[in-house]
């Protein structure tokens, strides 16, 4: 497939999708670069779905530029769903079939000769460690085995793209991180990834880049560590203190910090090293209740921009 390597994978100007009234996406700009995983990072509503349901043509855009693969999907939409691979947010796996039987009618709309079907399903349970279920029905699977099913039907057609809805939504720890594992090695097999997410610890685990969106808008861009310093700074000091000390603490501590935030009943000062803030705390004779040094987050970065927690 000829391909400029410095082109853009999906490539979005002024993106806009509104729905009698309502603005879910609200001129938009970004681009997804070859061989990276991008992520969509946003609470409930934010336009996550609406945006990769116009990448993947499920959905016509209002008004902006959109380009996948190269391609305007407003006149190539049938070329680019050739070359790309979607897990919906919502399971539609075929539940009256097998887990083989939902792998080979999915290639059967593919064009997918029999045999080289069948072949190209059982590798593809052997890589999400499904083989010994091909003959299970869809039923009877748990949430993460059908989430990796929907993955395995996602790349019956070798896509160059993978676009994923929320991959681990409502699944285990242990189920995620093998998903998590997946769509990693995917990645170094050079399959562009894209997903949206409303876990901040997801985002920072996978995405090489990520968009905050918020309200239909983007709010910020850039690879998790380059929006930590952007918006706070890499550690995090939070403390409690008595009422009546809190104007103290912010006398004392904010000349130190490069970025502080109220968060629920904490104080959290941020800065490169947060050991140093509680030092200097503890030179001023503050009375703190509580104490917790850590590593900013996504979450510190969603609340700094707007006054908010990813999940409400
Ligand atoms: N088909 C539709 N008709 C009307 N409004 C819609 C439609 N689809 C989405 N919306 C609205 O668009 C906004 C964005 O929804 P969207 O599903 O894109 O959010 P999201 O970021 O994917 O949220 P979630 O994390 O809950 O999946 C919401 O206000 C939603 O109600
Ligand atoms: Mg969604």
């Amino acid at each position: 497939m000829g391909r400029a390597i410095d082109e853009d994978v999906v490539l979005a100007k002024n993106l806009t999708k509104q729905y009698d009234g309502l603005t879910a996406v609200n001129s938009i700009n970004f681009g997804v670069r070859w061989g990276e995983i991008f992520g969509f990072l946003g609470p409930n509503g934010a336009g996550k779905t609406t945006t990769i349901r116009m990448i993947y043509g499920m959905s016509p855009p209002t008004s902006g530029g959109l380009t996948v693969l190269g391609l305007d999907v407003r006149r190539n939409i049938r070329a680019i769903k050739k070359r790309i691979g979607v897990v919906p947010q919502e399971t539609n796996l075929d539940t009256e079939l097998s887990v083989l039987e939902n792998l080979e009618v999915y290639a059967n709309y593919f064009g997918i000769p029999r045999r080289i079907a069948r072949e190209r399903a059982m590798e593809l349970l052997n890589f999400i460690y499904l083989a010994d279920r091909a003959s299970t029905m869809v039923d009877a699977l748990s949430g993460g085995m059908k989430r990796r099913l929907l993955l395995a039907r996602a790349l019956l057609n070798n896509p160059e793209l993978l676009i994923l809805d929320e991959p681990t939504t409502g699944l285990d720890p242990q189920a995620r991180h093998l998903i998590w594992d997946k769509l990693r090695s995917l990645r170094d097999q050079r399959v562009t990834l894209l997903i949206t997410t409303h876990y901040m610890e997801e985002a920072s685990q996978l995405c090489d880049r990520l968009v905050i969106m918020d309200d239909g808008r983007i709010i910020t861009e850039g690879s998790p560590s380059e929006l930590i310093d952007k918006h706070v700074s890499r550690e995090a000091l939070e403390i409690r203190v008595a009422p009546e000390l809190t104007q103290k603490a912010l006398d004392v501590l904010i000349p130190e910090s490069e970025s502080y935030e109220a968060q629920d009943e904490n104080l959290v000062f941020f800065a490169p090293l947060a050991d140093k803030l509680l030092r200097t705390a503890e030179e001023a004779g503050l009375k703190i209740e509580y104490v917790l040094l850590r590593r900013s987050t996504l979450e510190d970065v969603f609340l700094k921009l707007t006054g908010r927690r990813l999940r409400d």
